[in-house]
C-alpha cells in the first residue's frame, strides 16, 4: 500500500506551512527587511519535529532571524559596497535574510542555499514580501566551487563536525579569491583566523537566546598561512 503522503511534500504546502505559522515582522536589528517570524517556537518546532527528524534537519531554523545573520545583514546594509554588483552566495540561508540584504544592497546576483526545503519556501516568501528576486536552492553546496564573488554565512557555527566541514570549505574558497564574510554571537565553533569587521548588539528573545541582547561580530574569514594550516574551529564559547 502507498505511504500516507507527508502533507509538507509539495513546495506549494511547505509555502501555505510557513504563511500559516508566522506572521510578517521587521527583523529587530534590520527594520528595512520584513520575514515570516514564528511568534512562538515551541508549537512550529512541535508541527515540524517528526518531518525534520525523518529527513536527519535539526530544529526550523527558518523561522527566526539568528543574532549572527542580524549582524551580518546589517553590516552588508551599512557598507553595500560589500555586495553592489558582485555574486553573492547566502550559505545556511535560513529565513533568506542575508539574501535579502544582499538585493537590497545592489548585488548583481543572490542565490541562497539551505538543506531544509522549509527554509527555501520560507527564503522565496520573505524575498517576494521584501520586493527582491534571489534564487533559492535546497542544496548542500559544501566541498563545491560556488559561482560567486562574496559569500555571506549568518550564524552557522553550532555544531563541532558541520562547523568543521564548513570551515575547511570555506578557508578553501577565500584561498581562491572569494570573499567569505560571516556573522556570529559567540557560538562555540566559530574559526579562530578572521578578520573582525564590525560587532553590534543585536536584540534577542529570553525563548531563543536565555538573553536580550547578543553582542554579535561581523567576521572576514582569513585564508590561512600554509605555516599554520589548522582548519578545526577552536574558538570557545563566549557564553
Ligand atoms: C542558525 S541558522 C542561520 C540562518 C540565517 N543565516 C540567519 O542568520 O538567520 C543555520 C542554517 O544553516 C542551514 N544549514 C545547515 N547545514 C547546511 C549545509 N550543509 N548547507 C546549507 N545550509 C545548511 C540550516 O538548515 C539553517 O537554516
Amino acid at each position: 500500500m502507498p505511504s500516507t503522503p507527508s502533507p509538507l511534500e509539495s513546495a506549494e504546502a511547505r509555502a501555505e506551512f510557513v504563511r500559516s505559522h508566522t506572521v510578517l515582522e521587521p527583523v529587530p536589528m534590520v527594520a528595512e527587511i520584513r520575514l515570516h517570524t514564528a511568534t512562538e517556537l515551541v508549537p512550529i518546532w512541535r508541527a515540524t519535529e517528526n518531518w525534520l527528524v525523518e529527513r536527519g534537519l535539526g530544529v526550523p531554523f527558518w523561522c527566526v532571524p539568528w543574532a549572527g545573520g542580524q549582524a551580518l545583514a546589517r553590516y552588508v546594509l551599512e557598507h553595500p559596497e560589500t555586495v553592489r554588483g558582485k555574486r553573492v552566495l547566502d550559505f545556511g540561508t535560513g529565513s533568506g535574510l542575508l539574501a535579502i540584504a544582499a538585493a537590497k544592497a545592489g548585488a548583481a546576483s543572490v542565490r541562497a542555499v539551505d538543506v531544509d526545503p522549509l527554509a527555501i519556501a520560507a527564503c522565496t516568501l520573505n524575498a517576494a514580501a521584501n520586493a527582491v528576486v534571489i534564487d533559492a536552492l535546497c542544496e548542500d553546496v559544501v566541498d563545491g566551487d560556488p559561482e560567486a564573488d562574496v559569500v555571506l554565512a549568518g550564524d552557522v557555527w553550532y555544531e563541532l563536525g558541520a562547523s568543521a566541514r564548513f570551515a575547511k570549505w570555506l578557508r578553501a574558497i577565500s584561498e581562491r579569491g572569494i570573499r567569505v564574510l560571516t556573522g556570529d554571537p559567540g557560538r562555540h565553533y566559530v574559526p579562530s583566523n578572521a578578520r573582525e569587521l564590525a560587532v553590534y548588539d543585536v536584540p534577542t528573545s529570553m525563548e531563543l537566546e536565555s538573553s536580550k541582547s547578543r553582542r554579535s561580530r561581523v567576521l572576514e574569514l582569513l585564508p590561512i598561512p600554509s605555516s599554520s594550516r589548522d582548519d578545526t574551529p577552536s574558538r570557545p564559547a563566549d557564553e
